[in-house]
């Protein structure tokens, strides 16, 4: 199936003044469109940083998705189905966006399919009881939102626009998963209640690592914070989840997994004690608990929709030629 036409953006060569201009627009505030002028290193950070974003949101709809049929009821069913459904449409959102930088989905799409693209640490544990539906909305969503909250500022305008409707559904994420856990955590059963903890102690940490490694870890950092991509480090954008959350916990009588948390009476920050970096980076190098079975769900789902694009392929031929025949 062809792509649909992306324009690369201009491509005058580099210099330091077309550099300096570039940067004073950002500085300025300005929204960089794709044919405007940018520097090529500027460019490859966004297809990089874009094309996982959109991979993470497709292969998010693995966990989630594996309770739609066994969903408790009919309303937990619709719920689920349409917030799976919503991650998926934000995927395809985000490879739009990505191809306004002159690259091809498809391109993209294989380099997930081959193990080669990298996509949210977060994804690749597993989802073993149903309180998870409800704790990956709070928790896993409730980060997205505050991570991409900020995105919705970022100098690349294709990006930032995505990412306000995008959040517009993420809270609706949000709010269902954390309805879910108060339900269960409140008027649950002891069993129900100790299903949401487990579920808490398990996505907890993982939630964290969400937010990338540390600052003093994190190469992308500087680049994308110069040009206005990341408006926060990791570590900040960390800290505001955790200063958000824990409250959150405390008020559905739940608690996280961790006992060295204190609260900074002089920072009015939470406290955290280490996060495990080895298990982080075990994960985001393909040894997560279940990076093999997310891809080959993925590459699965991408041969048996081999017969869709061809449809859709002969379908647009068909069209074009109608059209052609009609103007001639
Ligand atoms: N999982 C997998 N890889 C990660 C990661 C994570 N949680 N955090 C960082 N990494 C990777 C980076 O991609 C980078 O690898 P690369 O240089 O080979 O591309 C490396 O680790 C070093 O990290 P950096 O901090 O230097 O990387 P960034 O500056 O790009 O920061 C980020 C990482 C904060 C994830 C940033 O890229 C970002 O904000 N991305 C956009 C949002 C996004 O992709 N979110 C993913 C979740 S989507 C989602 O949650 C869907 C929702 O429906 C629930």
């Amino acid at each position: 199936m062809t792509s649909p036409v992306s324009r690369p953006p201009a491509t005058e060569p580099e210099s330091a003044d077309r550099i300096a201009a570039f940067e004073a627009r950002i500085a300025n505030g300005e929204s960089i469109e794709p044919k405007d002028w940018m520097p090529e290193k500027y460019r490859q950070q966004l297809v990089r940083m874009m094309s996982q974003h959109a991979h993470s949101e497709v292969v998010g709809m693995l966990p989630e998705g594996n309770w739609i049929t066994r969903a408790p009821s009919l309303r937990r069913k619709m719920i689920l189905l349409s917030k799976v459904q919503d991650e998926a449409g934000h995927g395809l959102y985000i490879y739009c966006g990505t191809e306004t930088l002159g690259v091809d989905r498809h391109e993209l799409v294989e380099q997930l399919l081959s193990g080669k693209a990298k996509y949210s640490s977060i994804f690749n544990y597993p989802t073993i009881t149903y309180a998870d539906v409800g704790v990956i909305g709070w928790l896993v969503d409730g980060a997205a939102i505050v991570n991409q909250t900020v995105l919705a500022k970022a100098s690349y305008g294709p990006y930032a626009r995505a990412m306000i409707r995008i959040c517009k559904e993420e809270n609706f994420h949000k709010r269902q998963g954390f309805e879910l856990v108060a339900h269960l955590s409140q008027d649950g059963t002891p069993e129900q209640k100790a299903m949401v903890q487990d579920a808490v102690d398990r996505w907890w940490w993982p939630s964290l690592m969400m937010f990338g490694p540390h600052d003093k870890d994190s190469p992308n950092s500087d680049s994308l914070l110069r040009w206005r991509v990341k408006r926060f480090t990791n570590d900040e954008l960390r800290q505001r989840f955790i200063n958000l959350t824990i409250p959150q916990a405390r008020a559905v009588g739940l608690t996280v997994p961790d006992p060295d948390l204190v609260f900074n009476e002089e920072t009015k920050n939470w406290e955290t004690g280490p996060i495990d970096w080895d298990e982080f980076w075990r994960v985001v190098k393909g040894e997560g608990p279940c990076n093999r079975e997310r891809l080959a769900a993925r590459n699965k789902a991408h041969d048996e929709g081999a017969w869709v694009r061809a449809a859709a392929t002969a379908y647009a031929e068909k069209h074009a030629h109608r059209k052609q025949t009609e103007a001639a």
